[in-house]
């Protein structure tokens, strides 16, 4: 499929990779990219041979933000009929294999709010988070200010929303934003090596993982819990679990048959 905004491509026969490339606007997010990216992410979601997906930039920006330009003539009327962006922004929510973000450069608004829907983020040493909407005179319209104090606290998410400073990479694995901060030339053999690992287990337990954590974000801790036992429960109901359980006792690699 060839899509204008973004660049598509499988490593090892299983990871998805969708690059975003508008280079020139510093990957400016605008209504058909993130069109093009659904389509993308549900196409490599419905792949049975893809297991994980990675979402990357350019060297200099994940993504500098929503498009100001084309927002910057939008009314009230505009943006509330065609509830801007955010439905084509919903697709990666409903997502079932894990989605990687890795991160070089910029990633300030829009941007920062795409790497926060992915399932965790990988960054270069050259990464800065932001969400700078303010200075432009609105608030995080992608959930920046829900996930990221979730992510980094009160204190740093109201810094960084009110005063729209920059969080470098180190700073941000500190605070929990990012998982792992990687030279710049290593980022994607860092993130293509997490997601074959991650390829490399039961589909059904990877899936019913990502599930859970993302409950924690949800709902509260007695639901979380529930949710997540009955889940392992249902573990226990497939192949996987005993061919990894057999593995283990019997001192051998798993093969794992997604079933
Ligand atoms: C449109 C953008 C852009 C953006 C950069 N560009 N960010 N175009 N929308 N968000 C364009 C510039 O206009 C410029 O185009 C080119 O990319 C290079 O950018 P420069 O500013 O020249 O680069 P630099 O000096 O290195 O500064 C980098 C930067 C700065 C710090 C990232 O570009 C910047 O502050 N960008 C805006 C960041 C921002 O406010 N993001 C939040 C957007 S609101 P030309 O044609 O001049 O070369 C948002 C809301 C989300 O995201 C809500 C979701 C529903």
């Amino acid at each position: 499929m060839a899509y204008e905004f973004i660049q598509t491509r499988v490593e090892g026969d299983k990871v998805g990779i969708i690059t975003l490339n508008r280079p020139k606007q510093l990957n400016a997010l605008n209504g058909e990219l993130m069109r093009e990216m659904g389509q993308a992410l549900k196409e490599f979601d419905g792949n049975e041979a893809i297991g994980c997906m990675i979402i990357t930039g350019s060297e200099k920006a994940f993504a500098a933000g929503a498009d100001i330009g084309a927002m910057a003539t939008y009314s009230f009327a505009d943006v509330y009929r065609d509830d801007y962006i955010t439905r084509d922004w919903e697709t990666i929510r409903s997502i079932r294999k894990p989605v990687i973000a890795a991160v070089s450069g910029f990633a300030l608004g829009g941007g920062c709010e795409l790497a926060m829907m992915c399932d965790f983020i990988i960054a270069a040493d050259n990464a800065k988070f932001g969400q700078p909407e303010i200075k432009l005179g609105v608030i995080p319209g992608a959930g920046g200010t829900q996930r990221l104090p979730r992510a980094v606290g009160k204190s740093k998410a109201m810094d960084m929303c009110l005063t729209a400073r920059m969080m470098d990479a180190t700073e941000a694995e500190r605070a929990g934003l990012v998982s792992r901060v990687v030279p710049l030339d290593k980022l994607m053999d860092e993130a293509l090596g997490a997601a074959l690992i991650i390829c490399g287990f039961g589909r059904l337990a990877v899936m019913a993982a990502k599930e859970c954590v993302n409950r924690a974000f949800e709902g509260s801790l007695n639901d979380g819990v529930m949710f997540e036992r009955r889940l392992f429960h249902a573990l226990f109901a497939t192949t996987d679990q005993k061919e990894g359980m057999d593995a283990f006792v019997n001192k051998r690699a798993a093969a794992f048959k997604h079933q």
